[in-house]
């Protein structure tokens, strides 16, 4: 049962682990990138699940179908500064390295790539990705530049782990678009593969920051889900009218004291582009504030 840390090569600690996996923890941006070659070189598949940690079982269920399907299972674990807004919660968001990379051991994870900020970004840093029309709107619209960090930071993952697939949760229903676009556009190679949102019992899409609500907020958060189920039964029922489904949703989160609608949109899955008629696959994306802290949600409803 033991967890061997590479921290900057010599330097090497060991960890009790959840399992007997044997994990290793890469720090340095150079190792990751020669520990990858190596793999590859031997002919071995490299799969990536990029996180921000923190872990929970919506990170787990991309790492599980990663490892089956790859030889090398990379997970990175890095509170990505460039994707947070000033005033946004990049000082206050939630770290456990150590808890983390047992629940990472746990899955049979091969590396965590967990740098420093000053690795990633080091003085005189100077180039971002930016993917442009798609990062506009919803949540591009209320948090400017939160989108260009995100591919800044996975383009970066991408070339030093040169992954063959890569793992996203549709619960940032946006970001997967954007990261298909970018993988696409700029020629990675990796598959950029997409699983379903994991919920808890009541319902709520499990993140990192529920960790921000108190009882009463978290209370109210249900009106998120409830919106949501609300849409898909009214889209299952024959429903197209996008600016009807949107007034019910709003309506019923309105009622919720503690609720605040930041966008309900109705787009089309892979563009993005607003539609008026529910017509083929469909992405109904919400975002609210519950006092301070803003969920994001979606549903992808089966029409009959
Ligand atoms: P983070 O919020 O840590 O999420 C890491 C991955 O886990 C993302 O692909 C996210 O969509 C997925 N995920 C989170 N909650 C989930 C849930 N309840 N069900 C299924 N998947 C879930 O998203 C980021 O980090 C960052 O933007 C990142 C891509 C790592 C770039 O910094």
């Amino acid at each position: 049962m033991e967890l061997v840390l590479y921290l900057r090569g010599a330097d090497l600690k060991s960890v009790p682990a959840a399992s007997s996996w044997t994990m290793k923890l890469i720090t340095s941006p150079s190792e990751i990138q020669n520990h990858c070659r190596l793999a590859l070189a031997e002919g071995k598949t490299i799969g990536l699940v990029p996180t921000m940690g923190f872990l929970h079982e919506g990170h787990l269920s991309l790492m599980r179908p990663a490892r089956a399907e790859n030889d090398l299972l990379v997970v990175s674990i890095f509170v990505n500064p460039t994707q947070f807004g000033p005033g946004e919660d990049y000082e206050a968001y939630p770290r456990d390295l150590q808890r983390d990379s047992e629940m990472a051991a746990g899955v049979g994870v091969d590396v965590i790539f967990s740098p420093t900020a000053k690795d990633m970004y080091p003085n005189g840093y100077g180039t971002f990705v930016n993917v442009e029309r798609i990062t506009e709107k919803m949540c591009g619209a209320f948090r400017p530049g939160h989108f260009r960090g995100v591919t800044t930071i996975v383009a970066k993952l991408f070339n030093l782990v040169r992954p063959h697939r890569a793992y996203f949760g549709q619960k940032d229903a946006q970001q997967t678009v954007v990261i298909r676009r970018m993988a696409e556009d700029l020629n990675f190679g990796t598959e950029i593969v997409v699983l379903p949102t994991i919920r808890e019992d009541d319902g709520i899409a499990m993140s990192s920051r529920n960790k921000y609500l108190n009882q009463e907020e978290r209370r109210a958060a249900l009106v998120l889900v409830r919106s949501l189920r609300m849409a898909e039964k009214l889209v299952k029922s024959g429903q197209t009218d996008a600016a009807e489904i949107k007034r019910n949703m709003r309506d019923m989160i309105e009622a919720e004291p503690l609720a605040r609608v930041d966008y309900i949109a109705i787009v089309n899955t892979d563009t993005l582009t607003d539609l008026d008629t529910i017509k083929g696959r469909t992405l109904i994306a919400i975002a609210i504030f519950i006092g301070k802290t803003r969920l994001i949600d979606n549903v992808i409803p089966d029409r009959q």
